[in-house]
């Protein structure tokens, strides 16, 4: 089936909230989830997965204010993802019941191995539990989509049966996962070509698809999946996701938009029809890809087709001359086409606090008073350090100023003395959660590692600095750098942002929040894992 109300669109499913943030360090709170599917909402995706209700009182909290305040009658339905089991749907249920457009995503796995290991099912028990938890979904909607985990090692005529259950017993949407990232383009678009072939009642169903990129195939084999009836994709910003990552959603789209002579015909439509084949609002992808990277802590590879900082980058004299006499020698797309506007120079030290508004609306950025103070102070700052501040500084350091990190640990000075013939020496205050402010000095191999080590004596909670990364937002010695602090503790990871043109500073506050994150884990709780956890455990559980 088609969408109804577009048939010949193809509906953009963002899991960055969900698979996305299953990444390791990519946890996120509330704030940061509410701001991440506002923008969701400017970019035009249709569906928002908002995430796993029943993992955690915090995760419930994020899918119902995200239902309440981003799932409005004009705005992206909004889905939360469920087990088969019925405590899990029904959290998925009450937390989306604020949307205007609510869906639940539940999902059971079908494959073999899965069954036998992780299970503990035969097949008989996982068509009866498909049956039943649909049915069981729509008590609370209408718009309910079911998963066959691991579909792409799972047994074809299974498969098949396992999907026409859930679409008798009422599914909307059947979701196709790769689950292990293990399909070819050749073997997706043959299994999607399957199910519309052999799935009596599929006609009653839009088909999705769900894509891990452990070969690197995800956008691939979506791109074949779509080729064969496929009218849905299950992807995320910038590819996050577990382990390898999802199947990018700036790349699905930029391709479809860029190769639509191509996709047409597909969707029943003449090669040069000029229509959209998504509902997405290209020029706001970069803007989203910059927000899901700083807020999560997840750089981008500069070499990330679409939103890399290389992909619009003409290094090669050969390449300047070219475009310089005619853009289309090599290039494909237009860097206005996902919102790059060439870092145009906006504001410099005399603009004033309107001008500085209004450029942050037009770059998607509405801050209430208080925000706005604070990175007005910091762009005031930030014009009488550099000559010129562009557009991606304003948003680099708006972005670090609405971080919504829990602040246990404050920040209230740092200071390190270094050279070559020193020893590195920092020197840390901190404000503590009771409020005691502490000095700690300590020595280390560089200005950063003694830094880090003055904070270690002052917060003392065992970790391992699993990531450190440094990179400028703009070209210039006087750019400001953003850093990316990664530490472990236990088997979780938690990550850090921070901006600044001091990089001492920026991996000092960068190194601050990765160990607030994880001192708010340790008063919170672990959330539960929708796939790896012992789901025959919360199946038994069952009412
Ligand atoms: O990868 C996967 O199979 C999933 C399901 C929950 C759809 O994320
Ligand atoms: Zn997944």
């Amino acid at each position: 089936m088609s969408n109804p109300s577009q048939p010949d669109r193809i509906l953009i499913f963002d899991t960055t909230l969900r698979d996305g943030e299953q990444s390791p360090g990519a946890t996120l709170n509330v704030d940061e989830k509410l701001k991440i599917a506002r923008q969701l909402a400017r970019l035009g995706v249709d569906i928002i997965e908002a995430g796993f209700p029943f993992a955690s009182p915090g995760d419930f909290t994020a899918v119902q204010q995200i239902a309440e305040q981003v799932g409005t009658p004009e705005g992206p339905t909004i889905c939360g993802l469920a087990r088969a089991t019925r405590q899990d749907i029904e959290a998925a249920g009450r937390a989306i019941a604020p949307a205007a457009n609510g869906r639940i995503h539940t999902f059971i796995a079908t494959s073999d191995i899965h069954m036998q290991y992780k299970l503990r099912k035969n097949r008989e028990a996982v068509l009866a539990i498909t049956e039943e938890m649909v049915t069981y979904a729509k008590t609370f909607t209408d718009d309910v989509e079911f998963s066959p985990e691991d579909a792409g090692r799972s047994e074809p005529e299974f498969l098949y049966q396992v999907l026409t259950a859930a679409i008798a017993a009422g599914a909307t949407t059947v979701n196709i996962p790769d689950t292990v990232g293990y399909l070819t383009p050749t073997e997706f678009g043959d299994l999607i070509r399957g199910i519309s072939e052999n799935v009596p009642n599929i006609d009653q169903a839009i088909i999705s698809v769900h894509g891990h990129n452990d070969l690197g195939l995800a956008v691939a084999n979506f791109l074949e999946a779509v080729k064969n009836g496929a009218r849905q994709l299950e992807c995320t910003i910038n590819g996050i996701g577990e382990r390898a990552g999802n199947a990018a959603l700036e790349e699905l789209v930029m391709a479809l938009h860029v190769r639509r002579s191509f996709y047409n015909p597909f969707l029943g439509r003449p090669a040069e029809s000029e229509a959209p084949l998504t509902n997405i609002n290209t020029p706001e992808i970069y803007q989203t890809s910059r927000l899901v990277s700083t807020l999560t802590g997840m750089f981008v590879q500069p070499n990330k087709a679409i939103v890399g900082a290389n992909a619009f980058a003409h290094e090669s004299g050969i390449h300047q001359d070219g475009v310089l006499k005619n853009k289309l020698t090599y290039e494909i797309m237009d860097a206005e086409s996902i919102g790059l506007n060439n870092n145009q120079i906006v504001l410099g030290k005399h603009s004033g606090r309107n001008a500085f508004r209004t450029r942050l609306k037009e770059l998607g950025h509405e801050l209430g008073d208080q925000e706005l103070n604070r990175a007005f102070l910091r762009f005031k700052d930030l014009a009488d350090k550099k000559k010129v501040v562009t557009d991606w500084d304003i948003v680099a350091l708006v972005n670090d100023e609405t971080q919504q990190a829990p602040e246990h640990y404050h920040l209230e000075h740092v200071q390190v003395s270094c050279g070559d013939h020193a020893r590195p020496t920092a020197t840390v205050t901190l404000r503590t959660p009771h409020g005691e402010e502490l000095t700690d000095v300590a020595i280390g191999t560089g200005p950063v590692d003694a830094a880090f080590k003055a904070v270690h004596r002052v917060v003392s909670i065992p970790n391992e600095l699993s990531e450190f990364s440094v990179q400028s937002v703009t070209a210039g010695i006087d750019a400001i750098g953003e850093v990316t602090v990664r530490v472990r503790h236990k088997d979780s990871v938690f990550s850090g942002h921070a901006a600044n043109t001091d990089i001492v500073v920026a991996s000092t506050q960068a190194y601050l929040k990765a160990l607030n994150r994880l001192y708010d884990s340790i008063q919170g709780g672990k959330a539960i894992h929708p796939q790896n956890d012992d789901i025959a455990a919360a199946a038994t559980a069952r009412i």
